[in-house]
């Protein structure tokens, strides 16, 4: 086969089942496949939103799909629209550092508040990183889990400004908090204490990095005036002595409002601790996150939902959605198992996410704690996404 097209294939394959179930078939039989169909051999740029045809010449392999059957064989890429960038290579690689565009720089960790050697091993790549981008992080999101237990003053200066680099990564880190951040019931028994705690250290240490306003608060990057993003946070937790009831009110409130203000940013994102869809084993997919703010990403251009919880890097690319959903909760925290994804990267790894914002395309790319980029891709503001690299799932 080909090699564009067998690259094409394993994009396919990221990212649709059927593909898997046909790959399946490719590794089981001496079959020769061949997928036409506009788009799979296409350049930087061309949609993968097209039906293609799948011939498979059976040999001697009797499971095999018979070429009549094969034939009729169509798979439709309904909602994602991919195309085989000019990267197009699918192991990992060293991570991108040098980017022509002008534009922002951001980073996400989440689930990263262990204070243990893996939380050290990945801030320490988050600085090698940053010093070979060579140019100012816009931010870094927090995206909660950022302490683990009990939570005193003094962690917040040995697991938080000395943990990250303060020469390379000098920038403002905007935080959302996790379920550990309220520790009721998980490990400190601190409740809303814990929450407050890291409230007022922001607001009493202005000129610190750590930023956290509010449990919810929005902001536009790098500002106001002229923005490229705009990036609403939200405390998705609903565990007891979290989020009271009228916080939550308040809250859907906020959010609806701020959806409705119009904004001069290309791109808007929702980013909060918990995801909607991930593909841990032991959790999956959040039916009552899903719930409670599914609808918004359907009715709203969001072209990203970024969250931690998982402890995985994770890039999935849902039926019925047009966002793309990243889970970054590869900060520190023991690591969790996932199943195998049909819709998209999932590793279990230590790392976390390089975002590069300009007017016309965002790209992003999963980071481990060796600096190697396992998984990237772009997207573009009319819903596009290209992947440039991935080492698979
Ligand atoms: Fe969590």
């Amino acid at each position: 086969m080909r090699e564009d097209l067998k690259r094409a294939f394993e994009q396919a394959r990221l990212l649709h089942n059927k593909v898997c179930e046909l790959k399946a078939n490719l590794r089981n039989g001496n079959s020769l496949i061949r997928l036409t169909g506009p788009g799979l051999c296409g350049q930087k740029g061309v949609a993968l939103s097209f039906t293609a045809n799948l011939i498979m010449n059976s040999t001697n392999n009797n499971n095999s799909m018979t070429r009549r059957d094969a034939l009729k064989k169509t798979i439709l890429f309904s909602t994602s629209l991919l195309a085989v960038g000019q990267f197009g290579r699918l192991q990992a690689r060293e991570a991108v550092t040098g980017f022509p565009d002008k534009g922002i720089h951001l980073l996400a960790i989440g689930d990263f508040g262990s204070g243990n050697v893996n939380q050290a091993i990945v801030a320490g790549q988050m600085a090698k990183f940053a010093k070979k981008l060579g140019t100012p992080l816009s931010g870094v999101l927090a995206l909660g889990d950022n302490f683990y237990k009990q939570l005193t003053l003094e962690r917040f200066a040995v697991h938080f400004e000395e943990m990250y680099s303060k020469e390379h990564l000098d920038c403002p880190f905007y935080a959302c908090l996790g379920n550990h951040d309220y520790g009721p019931k998980y490990d400190s028994g601190q409740g809303r204490d814990k929450a407050q705690m890291q409230l007022d250290y922001a607001k009493d240490n202005p000129a610190s990095r750590w930023k956290l306003p509010a449990k919810w608060y929005a902001l536009e990057l790098p500002d106001a005036k002229n923005p490229l993003v705009k990036i609403i946070f939200l405390d998705g937790n609903s565990i007891e002595g979290a989020l009271t009831p009228q916080e939550k009110l308040d809250q859907q409130r906020f959010l609806e409002a701020e959806l409705k203000i119009e904004t001069r940013a290309p791109w808007t994102w929702m980013v909060s601790h918990y995801p909607m869809f991930s593909e841990s084993t032991e959790r999956g997919d959040n039916l009552r996150v899903i719930g409670q703010w599914g609808g918004h990403l359907k009715s709203h251009p969001i072209s990203l939902y970024i969250a931690g919880h998982d402890h995985a890097l994770q890039h999935l690319e849902v039926e019925g959605y047009k966002t793309s959903f990243v889970v970054s909760g590869a900060g520190g925290a023991g690591l969790y198992a996932l199943k195998e994804s049909t819709r998209g990267f999932a590793k279990m790894i230590y790392g976390f996410t390089h975002i590069h914002v300009t007017r016309d395309k965002v790209d992003l790319q999963f980071i481990d704690a060796k600096g190697n980029c396992l998984h990237s891709f772009s997207r573009t503001p009319d819903g596009k996404v290209e992947i440039a690299s991935s080492s698979g799932s």
